[in-house]
């Protein structure tokens, strides 16, 4: 098992009183309202989209004062900056061994041509041919879930339905084992809020994050050595297949593939079947006009992702001075890209903060970014959340909330962690 090194563990090793002048330097300029410090600081239990909306107020592009770093809000400006070819990922430095940290090692956080190159090898399984294919494996998956929980007097839709399907589902189409074991592998659901938090870093989750960057190592570099296992023509077995010749594609990108398809693949998806499921617990009305009618949950399903995106924002750096949107921007500055309040401008769509279905423009949100690092998974979510809330709502149509639900503690992942219900 690939443990962490020590180098690699150096920038976990700040002290406390760092973290604290940090924290209290970030904590005095939220005070003064300087929009970076308040984006980092803000309570994750909090909706952000009041937050979003007054920066969105001082411009299409805001400039920090604390560095060289621009937010934006808006619709148009977020658009074109995904799409604009003088911007890109930070990449991190290159790393070709030890501890493989999928988030910022996958072609996620790669540019051209590494980006393509690698994007390419996992594509043909998420064409839309290739996960109409899978419909009716998903529901018997889904199926398989409800029973073992329709017994149950009161369960958590998040824990006990959304993580067990969206990490079965990944397996599945990836070829990655899952058996009995969904636990251990929904456990490092919770590495992907850490890695993306917007908050400030602290040594403890910085020691946790790694832990679960070992362990997802662990479990991947068994699945790759008991490939025989591996279905054949699946992801997994093909990915192995190519790595065989290491100029193709290494033992690290191998796992950053395979690492990156898990851990983005599910906890996104599991903050879309709650989003949808909380609606549909307060609308009953709503519920049963979707169960009874594919077109209308198909609606809900855009609406929320617009209304209230999984993932609230990505960052781009400015690789060569360019105008995107009629803004000037200097090579080296970072962009903060709001996709949760670039889905809320007003300019794009009416009446942004009502949940309304059936907009003209349904399509128009940002929720799965754009351009070349658009999410590879977009469907595959769709997909899931469609088949797996209409067989459960068809099975437990009754379905009411059963307590008080709780945010995952990130800001960049907007998702609840716990939803309990009762039949
Ligand atoms: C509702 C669920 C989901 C949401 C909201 C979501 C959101 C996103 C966003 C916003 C990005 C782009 C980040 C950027 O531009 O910097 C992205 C990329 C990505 N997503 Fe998703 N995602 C979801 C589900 C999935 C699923 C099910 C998979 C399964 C494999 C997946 C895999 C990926 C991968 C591999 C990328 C990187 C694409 C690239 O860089 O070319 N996502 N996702």
């Amino acid at each position: 098992m690939a443990n962490p090194s020590a180098e690699e563990l150096s920038h976990s090793a700040r002290t406390q009183w760092e973290l604290f002048q940090i924290r209290m330097f970030y904590q005095l300029a939220a005070f003064r309202k300087e929009p970076l410090a308040e984006l980092i600081v803000r309570r994750p239990q909090r909706a952000p989209y009041p937050l979003y909306e007054r920066i969105r107020s001082q411009g299409e592009l805001v400039h920090s004062t604390l560095g060289p770093v621009a937010i934006s809000a808006s619709h148009g400006f977020v658009a074109q900056a995904l799409r604009a070819p003088e911007l890109g990922v930070a990449e991190p430095p290159a790393r070709r061994s030890g501890l493989v940290r999928p988030i910022e090692d996958s072609f996620l956080m790669r540019n051209r041509p590494d980006h393509p190159r690698l994007r390419r090898l996992v594509t043909p399984w998420f064409t839309a041919k290739a996960l109409q294919q899978r419909r009716e494996s998903l529901l018997k998956l889904a199926h398989q879930r409800i029973d073992e929980l329709a017994g149950q007097p009161s369960f958590d839709v998040v824990q006990d339905y959304a993580v067990p399907l969206a990490v079965r589902v990944i397996c599945e189409l990836t070829g990655l084992p899952v058996g009995e074991d969904w636990r251990r592998l929904a456990a490092l659901g919770d590495i992907l809020p850490l890695s993306t938090t917007a908050g400030l870093p602290s040594t403890r989750n910085q020691r946790r994050l790694d832990a679960g960057w070992a362990n997802l190592n662990a479990y991947l570099d068994t699945a790759i050595a008991q490939k025989s296992q591996a279905p054949e023509g699946s992801l997994l077995a093909s990915l192995v297949e190519r790595s065989q010749d290491p100029e193709q594609l290494g033992r690290h990108d191998l796992l950053a593939t395979l690492g990156v398809l898990l851990i983005a693949g599910f906890e996104t998806s599991v903050g879309l079947i709650g989003h949808v499921t909380a609606r549909f617990l307060d609308q009953p009305d709503l519920r049963r006009a979707a169960v009874a009618d594919r077109s209308v949950l198909t609606e809900v399903l855009e609406e929320t992702l617009r209304y209230e995106p999984p993932v609230q924002f990505t960052a781009r750096r400015v690789n060569q001075d360019c105008e995107v949107a009629g803004h000037r921007l200097q090579a080296g500055v970072e962009l903060f890209l709001l996709l949760g309040g670039a889905n809320r401008d007003p300019q794009v769509f009416e009446n942004p903060n009502a949940f309304q279905l059936f907009r003209a423009n349904s399509k128009a949100h940002l929720a799965f970014s754009a351009g070349e690092h658009y999410c590879i998974g977009a469907g595959l979510a769709r997909l899931e959340t469609e088949v797996g809330l209409q067989a459960l709502f068809e099975r437990l149509p009754e379905l009411r909330r059963a307590g008080r639900a709780r945010w995952q503690p990130t800001q960049n992942i907007r998702a609840y962690r716990r939803l309990p219900v009762r039949g």
